[in-house]
């Protein structure tokens, strides 16, 4: 019998989408049994990202459930959007499949949903805002900073990516914020100023679109007359398949009915 796992993608003929295929499809152990999108249903997913035929069709997502269980599959891979993760991440779980997923703009009430799937139905998952590996070395240092600044220093966030980004601000900018703010002890977030706003004791959030941005985040503590900034930038989206394949080998493997981030896999 093969150990090769078995994985699925969701949002296959994405940009993310397919650039994991083309990555699955030529790393060891590791291999695609299905991909699901809402377009190009019934082409075979290695033509529509470019690598020629491997004999996966491209299945609608009404039919997640059946598919993962006539293929075997050992993990899906969700790039997709919020309500689409949403949906199909829970169904996933029930069909004992483990997840990795890095949508973005998922709200709360979605994550605490995702979370108790994944408990119930003893599958594990990754959840991810992003799967770079610099970006959780970059959370760390926004950790230390906050810690040894302390609450005298105004937090401002400035986030830029692609002009097709749906969400925003994005997950990353969010994550940094939240980590930030528990070091703080709770701050509140503004997103953007316009009119009259004097600033608070609040985590400034800006979010810029523009072009090819694959994304920037650039964190300032600006106290009087001194400020640091912590910036990571992804120079290819390479950087997140790498991260969530890494993630995709490891998640089968990991104590059931836990939602694990990258730190974890990269620990
Ligand atoms: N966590 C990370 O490291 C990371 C990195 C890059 C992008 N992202 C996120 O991944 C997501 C996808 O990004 P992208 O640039 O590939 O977007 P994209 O728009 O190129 O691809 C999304 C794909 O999902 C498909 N889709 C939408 N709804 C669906 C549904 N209900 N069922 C099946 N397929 C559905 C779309 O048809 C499309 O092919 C976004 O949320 C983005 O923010 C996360």
């Amino acid at each position: 019998m093969s150990s090769e796992i078995r994985a699925a993608l969701v949002g296959a003929c994405g940009r993310m989408g397919t650039m994991i295929v083309r990555r699955l499809m030529s790393t060891e152990g590791i291999t695609v049994s299905a991909a699901f999108d809402l377009v190009r249903v019934g082409d075979d997913i290695g033509e529509v990202a470019g690598i020629g035929k491997i004999g996966v069709p491209v299945s609608a997502s009404e039919d997640l459930e059946k598919v993962l269980k006539e293929t075997k599959t050992d993990v899906l891979i969700d790039f997709t959007i919020a309500k689409a993760t949403a949906v199909n991440a829970p169904i996933a779980a029930a069909a004992g499949v483990n997840l990795v997923i890095g949508t973005t703009g998922l709200s709360a009430e979605q994550k605490t949903a995702i979370t108790d799937a994944v408990i119930k139905n003893k599958v594990s998952a990754v959840i991810s805002s992003n799967y770079s590996i610099g970006v959780g070395i970059f959370f760390k240092l926004c950790r230390e900073a906050a810690k040894n600044l302390g609450p005298d220093y105004d937090v401002e966030i400035i986030e830029a990516h692609h002009n097709q980004k749906k969400d925003a601000p994005s997950g990353t900018a969010m994550t940094a914020a939240e980590i930030i703010s528990k070091e703080l002890g709770g701050k509140e977030f503004v997103y953007g100023r316009q009119g009259q706003c004097p600033r608070g004791k609040e985590i400034g959030i800006h979010a810029v679109r523009g072009g090819d941005i694959v994304g920037d985040h650039t964190v300032m503590f600006i106290g009087n007359s001194e400020r640091i900034e912590l910036r990571h930038q992804a120079h290819s989206r390479e950087v997140f398949v790498s991260g969530a394949v890494l993630a995709a080998k490891w998640v089968p493997g990991q104590k059931k009915g836990v939602v694990y981030d990258m730190n974890d896999v990269l620990a």
